[in-house]
């Protein structure tokens, strides 16, 4: 017998136009933790879904503990020990945490809990025990953070005994905070043996959790790499099919003198907040989760009250009152989370592009919707939105032509000041770097630009200045010359002043 618990041999799936996995062979050693890289569409969910028996393959075959099969059943793939945690999730909100972890575990045999509520529980608690989490049997599951249903699924898993459990980005919903409690959950049961897939867009996560990791790219299998021989560029060298000389590209044109100028700012949670952008300069602004930076913006972007300082543009005092009161000074927000204040999801894009600068395309009270389509087309072509009609839906689109789309919603409205709020969070990497091309181009065509961020790459890569944020206060700036992750690092965590 091979080491390997599970081999995939020359698997291919074809969907209509387009071939989901073509020719791809991968292998699983046991007890492994092995991620799997590769931008949206590369075929990650594809090749889950071949194993958990999902789907049936057009070729190939699977070899699982050195029996071949043609495909699975998904009950099958279930006997054999496989389980899969989806970002969509599956439990059974009503009912309570035991019942959901224990409901097909083999405990559960002839519907003994039904009598036996106690033991239900007890077993339950020796679960999460077992993966070290402290979860209320008795809570109801629609009653837990994001976090908590997650590992509920997980703990649900563990109780059916699984032997290879799949992760298919699992930590897209979570906080940090759980995103380590699910890293510590990983290494438990690979302790115990179990064998995990573990797909990620996050390469931190791939770097702190995974043995090996495969990329795959436009439905082939690239390469596996032991991850500790291997690095992030390399990865993504691999995953993007190219060389990454200019990942960050470099600025080409001066800049200008101030445009915007914040005197000590305060409210919503910040306070004396003073610094000034120049026309066609990137500042960055750092720090850790919840020092102040989207709350500053939060200020200057009218959507929250300012108590105290002022603001002027080009040198004049101006009164900022609320989101229409900025937009009409010429300052545009992209929000971080897009899906829920950047765009709407269930309107069309040239409804998202052209909904701020509605104006522009009424005459009287209706819409001039020849004028939407043409300011659409435009900004489509502009910033290359990839769709095959402006009249799709945005929830149609990859995350990074989502966030195109909102950008372009922004840039209809003329704003001269562009606030990026984490332009790049939860896109992958070729859009990333387009993002950070569009960007550049902004600022060089004289768009004055704010960037929070929390990846400290792209905050050392793109910004021609970094402000520091501690706890609701400026606790230092550094120019492009002295910008280093180090001195970021002390001034966030407020240790130089
Ligand atoms: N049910 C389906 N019908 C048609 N096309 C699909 C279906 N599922 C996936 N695809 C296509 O197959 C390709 C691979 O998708 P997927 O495996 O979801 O990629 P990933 O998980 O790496 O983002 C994509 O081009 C996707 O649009
Ligand atoms: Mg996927």
């Amino acid at each position: 017998m091979s080491d390997y618990i599970l081999e995939m041999r020359h698997i291919t799936k074809t969907y209509p136009g387009v071939k989901a996995l073509d020719d791809v062979s991968m292998s699983f050693q046991k007890g492994e933790v092995h991620a799997i890289v590769g931008e949206n569409g590369a075929g990650k969910s594809t090749l889950i879904k071949v194993i958990t028996g999902a789907i049936v393959p057009d070729s190939g075959e699977i070899v699982y503990k050195g029996v071949e099969y043609s495909h699975f059943t998904p009950l099958e793939s279930k006997h054999l020990g496989i389980g899969c945690i989806y970002q969509e999730f599956n439990n059974f909100p009503g009912l309570t945490v035991a019942e959901n972890i224990m409901v097909f575990s083999k405990e559960n045999k002839y519907g003994r809990y039904k009598i036996n509520y106690r033991q239900m529980r007890k077993d339950a608690k020796e679960v999460t025990d077992s993966i070290g989490v402290k979860l209320d049997p008795k809570k109801l599951v629609s009653e837990l953070s994001v976090g908590m249903q997650q590992i509920v699924e997980i703990a649900r898993a563990v109780a059916e005994n699984v032997e290879f459990l799949i992760m298919d980005e699992p930590s897209a919903p979570l906080t940090n905070n759980e995103i380590d409690r699910m890293m510590e959950i990983i290494k438990r049961l690979k302790e115990q043996g179990v064998t995990i897939i573990y797909i990620s867009h996050r390469m931190d996560e791939v770097f702190r959790i995974s043995d090996r990791v495969s990329v795959m790219m436009d439905g082939k299998y690239i390469t596996t790499l032991n991850t500790c021989d291997t690095s992030n560029d390399e990865l993504v060298r691999y995953m993007i099919g190219r060389e990454l000389t200019q990942i960050f590209p470099e600025r080409k044109t001066p800049i200008g003198g101030p445009v915007l100028e914040v005197k000590h700012l305060s409210g919503n949670g910040v306070s004396d907040i003073s610094f000034t952008l120049n026309k066609g300069e990137i500042l960055g602004f750092a720090g850790l989760l919840g020092c102040g930076r989207t709350e500053t913006m939060q200020l200057i972007y009218g959507a929250a009250p300012i108590t105290g300082g002022e603001i002027l543009l080009n040198g004049k005092p101006v009164k900022i009152e609320s989101t229409s009161d900025a937009l009409e000074q010429g300052i545009g927000l992209i929000p971080e989370d897009r899906k829920r204040h950047g765009g709407l999801l269930n309107q069309s894009i040239s409804w998202n592009i052209t909904i701020s600068s509605v104006k522009k395309i009424s005459k009287g009270i209706t819409v001039d919707t020849k004028r939407e389509k043409e300011i659409a087309n435009d900004y489509k072509e502009k910033l290359r939105i990839k769709t095959p009609s402006l009249n799709q839906s945005l929830n149609n689109l990859s995350g990074g032509n989502q966030q195109k789309v909102v950008v372009s919603k922004v840039l209809a409205t003329n704003a001269n000041i562009l606030i990026f709020d984490e332009p790049t969070r939860g896109i992958d990497v070729g859009a990333k770097q387009e993002m950070y091309e569009l960007i550049r181009n902004l600022s060089e065509q004289g768009k004055s630009i704010i960037m929070i961020s929390s990846e400290m790459e792209e905050v050392i890569g793109l910004s021609d200045r970094v402000i520091i944020l501690h706890e609701g206060r400026i606790s230092g700036e550094l120019t492009r010359e002295d910008l280093n992750q180090e001195k970021i690092l002390k001034f966030a965590s407020g240790q130089l002043s």
